[in-house]
């Protein structure tokens, strides 16, 4: 079917030989030639492409005279900084090597399959999670998104058009949900569960919520050296008593909080920064613990400034609540193999299919055993015996949903 082929293709692409790690940021070139790889991969499969203007690609199987809502598939391309290979590709190249093995059974679609690359998953440019499928449901507005600016100041609009895509394309539709019956996302598991559980794949139940914060301590600009130790109004001490505070809390809480991108300006070893700029992120196993996380951080922070003689702003950059996945899909796709059933379990990540499903679509995903536990590192990783396994229980999926 092709899978170990196209999956050494993309072995190269955007990947950094210090680290082993990959950084595919969207509308740069590694993103692009990831995008202009798919395309490729449909045309030969004989698929009709459709590319809306923020670069979510969507490939069709509809024999003819297949109409009505789609059946869809697929993942994303993009990655974090420093990221592995899985989180996101694997999905992409599952869902091509399902449509070779459904075609190797004979199966012909009596309703439209779609195989789907949506853009900007990461939020690793533009800080929205998410961005493409947000846009393709409408659940993120054309007139906010072209304000967003990435860290170079290139404003979104600007990105898009330098990728060679149609920025004009874009509000007017956002009715993906209207056009599809159900979306499947096949995702690397980004935890331990499947590992201690001994199990190749499971079923996605439901999806944290989750949200990202900024957090803008702003101090006094000051001599490292003259500057005595009470005399300061120091940022960077409010930022880090802030750090230890939001772990405490969501270790009492059995949530997670984490600072993973900081910027102090100036910047200087010698001088007390004048100002940081750290973002949170924070997880929660419901709405309302998650607002209760993020205000009591928020208030030890303002406690800690006043202490500091500094200041701090807290504002929201993106919060997307909990996501309950299709029960009887996952409890069908759980179900529908030999030897037991896989295991239904949460996850703590954000995926598309979560945006996809809160626009009403039923909506399932698999998880891929990953033997190390970790993501978003280099180190992410799927033994190629279970991503068979995945495609293949992909592949009935698709079968049962897009059959007859
Ligand atoms: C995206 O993968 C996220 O969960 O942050
Ligand atoms: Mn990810
Ligand atoms: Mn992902
Ligand atoms: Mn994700």
């Amino acid at each position: 079917m092709g899978f170990e082929r196209m999956w050494g293709e993309l072995a190269q692409v955007g990947r950094s030989a210090r680290t082993g790690g990959y950084f595919r940021q969207p509308w740069t070139s590694a993103d692009n030639e990831l995008r202009a790889w798919f395309v490729g991969e449909a045309e030969r499969r004989g698929l009709d492409v459709e590319i809306d203007g923020v670069g979510n690609v969507i490939a069709w199987w509809a024999p003819d005279g297949v109409t009505g809502p789609g059946v869809l598939t697929g993942s994303h391309l993009d990655s974090v900084r420093d990221g592995g290979a899985y989180d996101g590709p694997l999905g992409v190249v599952s869902a091509l090597a399902a449509v070779d093995l459904l075609r190797e059974r004979g199966f012909v679609p009596a309703r439209p399959l779609g195989l789907s690359v949506f853009a900007e998953e990461e939020g690793s440019r533009f800080g929205r999670a998410c961005l493409g499928s947000r846009l393709a449901v409408g659940a993120l507005d054309w007139a906010a998104a072209r304000e967003l600016r990435d860290r170079q100041g290139v404003a979104l609009p600007d990105a898009l058009a330098g990728a060679g895509l149609d920025p004009g394309d874009i509000g007017p539709r956002a009715d993906l949900a209207e056009r599809i019956a159900c979306f499947v996302e096949l995702h690397v598991e980004q935890g331990r569960d499947l590992v201690d559980r001994g199990e190749p794949i499971g079923v996605a139940s439901e999806i944290w919520p989750h949200g990202r914060y900024r957090f803008e301590f702003k101090g006094e600009a000051n001599h490292a050296g003259t500057t005595r130790m009470e005399d300061r109004h120091d940022p960077m001490l409010t930022y880090a008593m802030t750090a230890l505070a939001a772990n405490k809390q969501a270790r009492l809480a059995g949530q997670r909080a984490t600072f993973g991108r900081v910027e102090a300006e100036p910047n200087g070893t010698n001088a007390v920064p004048s100002r940081v700029t750290a973002w949170l992120d924070a997880r929660c196993d419901s709405d309302a613990a998650l607002s209760d996380l993020v205000e009591v951080i928020s208030r030890q922070a303002g406690e800690r400034a006043e202490r500091d003689g500094t200041a701090v702003e807290v504002s929201e950059e993106s919060v997307t609540s909990a996501v309950s996945f299709d029960a009887d899909l996952a409890a069908r796709i759980a179900g529908d193999h030999e030897g037991g059933d896989w295991p239904v379990i949460p996850t703590q990540a954000g995926h598309d299919a979560g945006i996809i499903a809160a626009a009403g679509v039923p909506t399932a995903m698999l998880f891929v055993r990953n033997p190390t536990g970790v993501s978003h590192a280099p180190s992410e990783h799927a033994e190629m015996p279970d991503c068979l396994v995945g495609v293949s229980a992909l592949a009935d999926t698709l079968e049962r949903l897009a059959g007859p």
